[in-house]
């Protein structure tokens, strides 16, 4: 069965069950289920409550703790099994087009707002499609990330006799080992299926380029999956694990960056969620840490835009309608999309503001990650994250998951057979 008619058998099971409406205030009141959790995410998630709560409704918060948010997904399919989901939840990338397809998400209530705040024409193709279902809005994005980037804190460099970012794989493997020699851990790392694949990901960008990583993780041509280039990128991971820490099991990954801001480690491979840390312990871009993209991936971004889809109400609760409309009308408007985004390590989806960023006050890192997005849409370097559930279903992306995270688990696995293993992740690709 494939992961659609999975997830619409559960889902239809939820008819089973009575739904329980939300006890409304008199203006209506908006339950948000996300995994926003850390210092700098809550920040910036606190901006969307404080201004729904200013236009009067009620948020209710649904946090559920775990980056990259596979709890918060469990949780979220727990509850529309139980006839309960709630108004507002942070999904993304094909898996919207899953949950349309069950019928739960709604595809009336953001028709006015996208309409009257001209979505259509604030969104570039790829953005607006991705929240889409059948042509109609059922999610409001909030922001694009980039995955692909390395962190690094200058002074560890500076201590360990590093004068600059490495640019190649050769340079990063130097940089290690000096950091290593000199008493530090080289690589931050969090020891979780997530964070390992965001990790495989960049190194799958950097040794096969943009092409190649789309012919494997977005279009999972089984050739190039279990191909040599896919081998010499295992071979390439298995370097890199040897850069972590080896207590890394389980470590969130806000703790892996708090080890590169407080000095502890040289740099980590994360998305720039990580740079909401480095905000929020108040440090500055280009001066107090670096942002490049990860050695090799300079022509490329790949992309992770975070939404909040629009479950389906029953009409009568009007106020609730109205606070789910409210706030998706916050999220893309101009004051929010800068505030939300300068907390939280990303850039605005709006493309009015993606080509003006220095007027808008933002730092060093958005102004690059800006201008590469906008010119690697040209170039094809423009791709989806695999690891951040925009290329695939979340069944292909966990048996991808599977292999990564038992491969860098173990000394003795072989990247050959690393790859061939990639071949079952899936079967039958996802069109
Ligand atoms: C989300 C980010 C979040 C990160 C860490 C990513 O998948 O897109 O918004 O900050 O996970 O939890």
């Amino acid at each position: 069965m494939n992961a659609i008619s999975r997830l619409a058998t559960v889902i239809s099971l939820a008819s089973l069950f009575p739904l329980s409406a939300l006890a409304a205030d008199s203006k209506g009141s908006v339950e948000v289920v996300h995994w926003w959790t850390s210092g700098g995410e809550k920040a910036a998630v606190d901006v969307l409550k404080a201004q729904v709560e200013k236009d009067g409704f009620t948020w209710k918060d649904g946090a559920v703790a775990g980056g990259g948010g596979s709890t918060a997904m469990t949780v979220l399919k727990s509850r529309a099994v139980a006839g309960n989901p709630p108004g507002v939840a942070q999904i993304k990338g094909p898996d919207i087009q899953e949950w349309g397809s069950t019928g739960l998400l709604s595809t009336d209530t953001l028709k006015d707002v996208a309409k009257a705040e001209n979505w259509d024409g604030l969104l570039s193709p790829k953005v607006a499609n991705t929240v889409k279902y059948e042509g109609d809005y059922v999610a409001v994005p909030v922001n694009i990330h980039r995955v692909n980037w390395l962190w690094i804190n200058p002074a560890v460099f500076k201590k360990a006799g590093i004068d600059k970012a490495p640019t190649t794989l050769e340079e990063f493997y130097a940089a290690g080992d000096k950091l290593k020699a000199a008493g530090f851990i080289a690589l931050a790392h969090g020891g979780q299926p997530w964070q390992d694949s965001t990790v495989f990901e960049d190194v799958v960008l950097s040794v096969m380029g943009p092409e190649g990583y789309k012919k494997a993780l977005v279009d999972l041509d089984q050739k190039t999956l279990s191909g040599p280039e896919m081998a010499k990128a295992f071979t390439e991971l298995k370097k890199i694990t040897g850069y972590m820490d080896p207590n890394r099991a389980g470590r969130d990954w806000n703790i892996a960056a708090a080890d590169v801001i407080g000095g502890k480690a040289g740099m980590q491979m994360m998305g720039d969620w990580a740079k909401s840390e480095w905000t929020a312990a108040k440090k500055v871009a280009g001066k107090d840490y670096q942002c490049v993209p990860f050695p090799g991936t300079d022509k490329a971004f790949t992309y992770n835009i975070d939404s909040l889809a629009v479950f389906k109400l029953k009409a009568d609760r009007k106020g609730d309608i109205a606070a789910q409309q409210d706030l998706a009308k916050v999220a893309l408007g101009k004051d929010f999309q800068k505030v939300f985004s300068i907390n939280k390590g990303s850039i605005p989806v709006r493309t009015d503001m993606l080509n003006d960023m220095s007027a808008e006050g933002f730092d060093s890192c958005a102004q690059a990650s800006a201008k590469d997005f906008l010119a690697d849409e040209k170039t094809g370097g423009l791709q989806p994250s695999m690891a951040h559930n925009m290329a695939t279903s979340l069944a292909v992306q966990g048996a991808i998951f599977d292999v990564v995270t038992n491969f860098m688990n173990d000394k003795d696995a072989d990247p050959a057979k690393a790859s061939a293993c990639l071949l079952y992740t899936s079967p039958s690709p996802r069109d």
